[in-house]
């Protein structure tokens, strides 16, 4: 067996010794005092690859967006903390930051705000295209199919205006792709977009208005789904960001890429645990209320429950958008008169979890959608809208994650290797001369 060993070393690189080659790989520090090795040249000098499932320890890219330091439960947009952001900001201000690096002026905010709003019509055959889907189609689905159905109205060839453009339209026209999947899942007309409401406002209106009935936006439900929006808006190299990234490596255009990244954020270990938190507390409440049986559950290793809404990648401490949710979600239901039974299910289980040695050692937290799906709830937004929720969110930051991907002269199309383990050669048999396998 060849022996292996790797001595990181900061000023000299990490020194790599493989089999009697060795090889000296450079460091790379971030601006936070993370340390990376690039392995860039270890294949061609050593001939071996490295093996990462999951990508745990393999950085993707150098990225200047999102810092998350995940013991210390730490998360900036372009260096300005999720708690002043979610505090001060609105999502357009936070989109604007994220794309282009900076907080906008009051000028470019307005005239940002005015771009977005010039774009929110849908053209009018989305509505045919809408009405091919089967009436109980789940909105996220339908939403990565809109997106990507964007692609084949907006043909122009790639330059930084049409790039541009995209990005406004894809932020204009989210609300509205959203809030028609909804209205179709329920047989109702679609609602055109009010330009003369602001981006969060204008999206409850699309979902809650019927052409019977105008619907008066709450402006505490507009600022929690605001809210909302800024917790949600990027998280670095996530699964469905880092789709957003591999997908736009090969040059697909920017809708294909989001596209993408919609349908990688539906999975249950991702965007889809927000439904799958209200599930699961709803399952609990109809069993009787017994939060310590599922926290029981959730540690069986022979019963596959996992605590939803619990655990992170990165996070090995309270996830910091959780901790303003659990906030906001109890100021939201208390402005709103709401007593939730859930709420007290999430807090019991919560209380019961954090004392717990198996969540202890395993460094679980309650992580941003542990509570956001009871807000969704208050806010009268359907359990299978919750992971579009996330997408309106996470938008801003697949782009400015996809804007920084494309710009980078160190981007290659993405394309890892693989250590095989199948059959080595073998001469092909013809069908009369095989026999069956037992
Ligand atoms: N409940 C019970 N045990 C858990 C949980 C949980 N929620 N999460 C992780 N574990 C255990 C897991 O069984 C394993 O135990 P052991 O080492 O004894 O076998 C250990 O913790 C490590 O788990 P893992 O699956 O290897 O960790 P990961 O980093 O690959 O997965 C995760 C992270 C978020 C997928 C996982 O914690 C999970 O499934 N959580 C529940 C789903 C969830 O809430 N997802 C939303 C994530 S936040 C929103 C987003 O950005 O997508």
């Amino acid at each position: 067996m060849p022996t292996t060993t790797v001595t990181p070393s900061p000023t000299t690189g990490a020194h790599l010794e493989f089999d009697g080659k060795s090889v000296v790989l450079p460091m790379i520090n971030g601006s936070e005092g993370e340390i990376g090795i690039d392995i860039q040249a270890l294949r061609a000098k050593t001939g071996a690859i490295t093996l990462d499932p999951g990508y745990g320890n393999t950085g993707s890219c150098r990225s200047s967006i999102t810092f998350i330091d995940g013991e210390k439960g730490i998360l900036r947009y372009r260096g300005y903390p999720i708690e002043e952001l979610a505090e001060m900001s609105t999502f357009l201000e936070v989109a604007w930051l994220l794309i282009y690096g900076e907080l906008p002026t009051a000028e470019e905010l307005a005239r940002f705000s005015k771009e977005i709003t010039y774009h929110t019509l849908l053209h009018e055959d989305f509505v045919r295209f809408f009405q091919a889907f089967p009436k109980d189609a789940h909105p996220m689905p339908v939403a990565a199919a809109s997106v990507a159905a964007l692609a084949t109205f907006y043909q122009q060839p790639e330059t930084d205006k049409s790039i541009q453009d995209a990005v406004l339209r894809l932020i204009a026209k989210m609300p509205t792709i959203a809030a028609n999947a909804y209205k179709h899942s329920t047989g109702q007309p679609f609602i055109y977009p009010n330009n003369s409401l602001d981006y969060s406002s204008n999206f409850l209106r699309m979902m809650f208005a019927t052409p019977c009935e105008e619907y008066t936006v709450d402006p505490v439900l507009s600022r929690a789904v605001d809210l909302l929006l800024i917790l949600h808006a990027d998280h670095e190299q996530n699964c469905s960001t880092s789709t957003v990234r591999m997908v736009g490596s090969s040059r697909a255009n920017l809708f294909a890429s989001i596209s993408a990244g919609i349908s990688a954020l539906w999975g249950p270990l991702h965007g889809g645990a927000n439904q799958q938190v209200i599930e699961m507390l709803e399952r609990i409440e109809a069993e009787g209320g017994d939060a310590q049986k599922f926290v029981d559950r959730a540690k069986d290793k022979k019963d596959n429950s996992r605590l939803m809404g619990f655990g992170h990648r990165v996070y090995k401490n309270y996830d910091p958008r959780a901790a303003i949710l659990k906030k906001s979600c109890a100021s939201v239901l208390n402005k709103l008169g709401i007593r939730s039974r859930r709420l007290e299910i999430a807090m019991k289980l919560e209380e019961i979890a954090l004392k717990d040695d198996y969540f202890i050692t395993h460094k679980l937290y309650p992580n941003v959608d542990f509570y956001s799906g009871i807000i969704y709830q208050a806010l009268g937004v359907p359990v299978n809208m919750f992971t579009v929720m996330f997408t309106l969110g996470r938008l801003p930051g697949w782009i400015a994650q996809w804007l920084e991907m494309r710009r980078d002269p160190d981007t290659r199309i993405c394309r890892p290797r693989q250590i095989y383990t199948g059959a080595v050669q073998r001469s092909y048999a013809p069908i009369t001369s095989r026999t069956g396998r037992a």
